[in-house]
């Protein structure tokens, strides 16, 4: 069966994916780019990068997905709905490839970008957005691709099969916490922590087969 995953969701040591305030000039906010720097350092992210465990984790976050689920405050800053010319951060070639599906109060009509990437504006709950969604990944696996809110959602909803999340070592104290709500997530999973030597502890999240929704 196919399977909704998250991966790279990158987390501060209080649960924080994202700093405040989000912004145009600043998207995650107080954070800046402390969250990610684990990942620009790899070859995933740079063909001069490292190719150590960071990236071999980092790589499975296109391996057998066929659509993505994303956050309205993910696909662009506060008021990009009032922009009819706004296609997200990424360009004309974003990096999804495939049916990208973006979660708003505010849908509009689809947008298809280059390279393979399609903009769907969905209003609907996050069960129905996930039907969605893998009917136009064909038989492959959906990404929830974040932010925060989007993520905590779905896991509530109990959608998640698999969740990567990567802890990095600061403490930003504001911002997009993941874990508000979700008390005893724990209960759900099979969880494992493997610690990098770049200092970031990577923890996967696999739903118990007792809890599966999909299978
Ligand atoms: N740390 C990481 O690895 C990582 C990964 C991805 C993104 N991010 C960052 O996280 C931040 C965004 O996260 P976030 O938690 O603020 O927001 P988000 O999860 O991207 O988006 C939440 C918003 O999406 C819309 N939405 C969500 N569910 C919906 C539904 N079922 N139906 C209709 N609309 C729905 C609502 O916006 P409206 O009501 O305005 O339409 C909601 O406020 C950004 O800074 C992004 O860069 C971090």
């Amino acid at each position: 069966m196919p399977l909704a995953r998250v991966h790279n969701l990158s987390i501060s040591l209080d649960g924080f994916a994202t700093g405040e305030p989000q912004s145009a000039e600043a998207p995650f906010g107080h954070a800046g780019e402390r969250l990610h720097e684990w990942m620009f350092a790899t070859r995933f992210w740079d063909s001069s990068g490292s190719a150590g465990l960071d990236d071999a984790l980092a790589q499975r976050h296109g391996q057998g997905i066929g659509a993505e689920i994303m956050g309205a405050n993910k696909f662009g800053p506060p008021g990009w709905q009032d922009d009819p010319d706004w296609t997200g951060w990424w360009g004309s070639n974003p990096p999804f490839r495939s049916p990208t599906f973006v979660l708003t109060h505010r849908p509009r009509p689809p947008v298809e970008m280059e390279g393979g990437t399609t903009f769907h504006f969905l209003d609907v709950p996050p069960a129905e957005a996930l039907e969605t969604a893998f009917e136009a990944a064909e038989g492959q696996d959906v990404r929830i691709g974040g932010g925060a809110t989007v993520v905590r959602d779905f896991v509530a909803a109990g959608l998640v099969d698999l969740m990567h999340l990567v802890q990095v070592p600061i403490v930003l104290g504001r911002g997009v916490r993941i874990w508000d709500g979700l008390e005893a997530t724990e209960d759900d999973y099979d969880i494992e922590a493997v610690s990098s030597p770049s200092g970031v502890t990577h923890l996967t999240f696999t739903r118990k087969p007792e809890g599966s929704v999909h299978g």
